[in-house]
């Protein structure tokens, strides 16, 4: 972490965020069109351990810490950010129609002294269609995914027409994403409301989903709270469509701008959601409440919200993940965490006295249902 954070960060935190955030993109892609840079990539930051192979959903992963959405929402850098590592990519989320995504400057922010973000993008994309036309050119050495979101456009469509939308979305995408996420809430569009947080709704966009093939695999990602009543609405709404195979609770710490060690007179100064390890425990603890509820023979849990160690990673695994991903640790503590968190992954396995890491999931003192 040292040459990242006494070095390059630095220099990066000099700059604009958003800024920063499309040159790093820009440079994945020049790296991933020259192959020697790629394999370079993959020397330094390469690391594989058979043990912590997973097979979810039918997928293979060679190891099961992967990407948030939001990094790479266009499939620009998708094989650079394969080569440090990751066992998987979530793209976008990307709507059907192009988007600016919200128009006011600046819309991204750091928290140095929370190692956190303020995300208030709005999902800027170039569309599913150019997204796709992308994607099929890329060279796959991990599963990727695409997060599918309905267009910004500030204000929130008629629930039949979002729910076309996101099957709109989801169409150029059949037979080239390996899994597909709803993005059913994002918070920095529609004021962060969502049609889908009626079931009744999400059965409807499920019901619609159907009718397209193949689909792959999908993930329904929800901020619907984590209580047992919330959880077994949304289960029961995704009950009759096998295609479902797992979700991702996004959960966001409540009054978490209150627990941060950045001065509120700031804080006060930036719009959007709070990304970063003040959300972990909440995420946390969805996973727990998700895992002693969900049919585990049908569904995984995908777990997401301020990983920023093999630890962090471990809990969520322990807790009920078979999958975890992270965004915000990638822009703290630089390329190098993906390599550091599997090997570490692969100490706590073996102290833990367990074969592979998929043995470890759903290991934690189990919740009351
Ligand atoms: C810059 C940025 C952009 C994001 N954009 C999206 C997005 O387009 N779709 C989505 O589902 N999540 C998005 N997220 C949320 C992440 O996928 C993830 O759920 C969240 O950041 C929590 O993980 P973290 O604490 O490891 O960052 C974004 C996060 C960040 C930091």
């Amino acid at each position: 972490m040292s040459i990242y954070r006494w070095c390059v960060r630095p220099i990066l935190f000099g700059f604009d965020p958003e800024r920063v955030h499309e040159a790093t993109i820009r440079a994945c892609r020049t790296t991933a069109r020259t192959g020697f840079l790629l394999r370079g990539l993959h020397s330094v930051f390469g690391y594989e351990d058979a043990r912590l192979r997973v097979s979810v959903a039918g997928m293979e992963f060679p190891n099961p810490l992967g990407l948030g959405a939001g990094l790479d929402k266009n499939a620009r850098a998708a094989e650079a950010l394969a080569a440090l590592g990751f066992g998987f990519l979530e793209l976008g989320s990307v709507s059907a129609r192009p988007s600016a995504g919200n128009r006011v400057r600046p819309r991204l922010f750091r928290l140095p002294a929370d190692e956190a973000l303020v995300v208030f993008y709005g999902v800027p994309n170039e569309g599913a269609a150019a997204i796709a036309h992308r994607l099929a050119a890329v060279r796959r050495t991990v599963p990727l995914g695409v997060s599918l979101v309905e267009t910004n456009t500030g204000t929130m469509g008629e629930v039949e027409h979002v729910i076309e939308e996101l099957v709109d979305a989801a169409r150029p995408f059949l037979g080239l994403a390996d899994y597909l996420t709803l993005n059913l809430n994002c918070p920095n569009s529609t004021d962060g409301r969502s049609h889908f947080e009626d079931p009744r709704n999400l059965r409807l966009l499920l019901e619609r989903l159907q009718s397209i093939e193949p689909l792959p695999p999908v993930f329904v990602k929800t901020a619907s709270p984590a209580e047992p009543g919330a959880i077994d609405a949304v289960l029961e709404a995704c009950d009759p469509f096998g295609f479902v195979k797992g979700f991702i609770p996004s959960a966001h710490a409540e009054n978490c701008r209150a627990r941060l060690k950045t001065p509120q007179e700031a804080l006060e100064r930036m719009s959007g959601s709070v990304t970063g390890p003040v959300n972990r425990q909440a995420a946390h603890e969805a996973v727990r409440s998700w895992y002693a509820r969900i049919d585990r023979r049908r569904h995984v849990l995908v777990g997401v919200g301020g990983i920023t160690c093999a630890e962090d990673a471990y809990e969520f695994i322990r807790s009920g993940a078979a999958l975890v991903q992270l965004v915000t640790a990638l822009v703290y503590r630089g390329p190098g965490l993906v390599k550091r968190i599997k090997q570490r992954l692969c100490g706590l396995i073996e102290r833990d006295g367990l074969g592979n890491v998929a043995e470890a999931v759903g290991t934690a003192k189990p919740m009351k249902r």
